[in-house]
């Protein structure tokens, strides 16, 4: 046996290696629900439609729930969990209260699943379909979704607290909880062109309007003044009108497209971490990126499906269940 050559130490490891690796793999697929709910898709498509079409900024609020999922144990939906005597959920943690919305519908989807496949779809995959068809539906790029996610048992207040990104932290603390999720710095360039849709409170882009908007927008630019003046009526210096709200692409608010990196290059990004990733020193990696999206809108979107794909497969390796009800885990 020896003189074969084979190295029955290293396959005995290779094997459990495998075992074990395998086990952590995610079994997600394309046809996860193709015998056992086949209308998913179109169910979730259909209810997309009417929530996308009585109120565009419905899209957004689907993309940033997932977005905000995914980011906390993985995407399990963890973020759809009401707080109860047991459970402490994620909706009150500091990013998400008074603004993560979006809840009923996809309360809405799982209830028309359930009515049509019970206990089969998980909210998780629901809210995954739900991202992908909300892009679609404003205008942005088509991928497949891997499915087969299971529905977390727990949430995560102080996860929720310390893995998702702020608008007011520094380039590098926002990259590093991207990398922290295996996503890079690509990925993050990519994904927070989500920004081309959707709105943002005074509250966080107070700093920015009243920072450093002055330096990095031109200031010969009548436009470009004007739009700084309106922000600053929409959102007063001190106290008051936090909650007053903006789009983050004045241009095409509810267009899925290039034209929140191409107001990056002219310096009158929303939010402090948006700018950042093209007018900060450190911005090296991220400013050609933004540069490159900004001219080319088929690699965004290329890119943008691509980082969703590996974004909705950060998975909670726990077991999981199929909750019957988003909001509660079941009993
Ligand atoms: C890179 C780090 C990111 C930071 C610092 C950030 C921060 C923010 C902030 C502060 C808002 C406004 C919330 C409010 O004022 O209530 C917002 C909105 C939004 N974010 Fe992000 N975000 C990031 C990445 C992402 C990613 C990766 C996605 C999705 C792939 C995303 C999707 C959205 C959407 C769609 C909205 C608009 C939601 C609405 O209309 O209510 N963001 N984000």
């Amino acid at each position: 046996m020896k003189n074969m050559g084979i190295c029955w130490k290293c396959v005995f490891v290779f094997v459990i290696f495998m075992t074990v690796f395998s086990a952590c793999e995610p079994e997600l697929t394309l046809d996860y629900y193709v015998k056992t709910c086949p209308a998913v898709l179109d169910i979730v498509r259909k209810e997309m439609e009417c929530a996308v079409l009585s109120d565009p900024r419905n899209a957004a609020l689907v993309v940033r729930l997932h977005f905000h999922d995914c980011f906390v144990q993985g995407c399990d939906g963890s973020i759809l969990l009401d707080d109860t005597y047991t459970l402490r959920g994620e909706k009150k943690a500091s990013t998400n209260i008074h603004s993560l919305k979006g809840f009923s519908i996809i309360d809405r989807i799982k209830n028309k699943l359930e009515y049509e496949c019970p206990g089969i779809v998980s909210c998780a995959d629901i809210l995954t379909i739900a991202a992908r068809d909300a892009v679609i539906l404003v205008g942005g790029p088509y991928w497949d979704v891997p499915l087969g996610r299971k529905d977390s048992t727990t949430a995560s207040y102080d996860l929720a607290n310390s893995n998702l990104p702020t608008s007011d932290q520094p380039l590098l603390t926002i990259i590093s909880k991207f990398l922290y999720q295996g996503l890079s710095v690509t990925d993050m360039v990519a994904l927070s062109g989500a920004h081309t849709i959707g709105m943002a409170r005074c509250e966080n882009f107070r700093a920015r309007i009243y920072g450093d908007f002055e330096s990095t927008s031109d200031k010969l630019n009548p436009n470009s003044q004007t739009y700084a003046s309106n922000l600053r009526s929409i959102c007063p210096t001190a106290g008051g009108g936090d909650n007053n709200i903006t789009a983050m692409d004045y241009v095409t608010p509810n267009l899925f497209d290039n034209s929140f990196y191409q107001i990056l290059l002219r310096g009158e990004g929303l939010l402090n971490s948006d700018q950042a990733m093209y007018s900060s020193l450190l911005a090296m990696e991220t400013k050609s990126l933004v540069t490159k999206y900004a001219h080319d809108s088929i690699a965004f979107f290329q890119q943008f499906s691509e980082s969703m794909v590996k974004m909705g497969n950060i998975t909670n390796q726990d077991t999981g269940q199929v909750r019957r009800n988003c909001r509660f885990i079941n009993a």
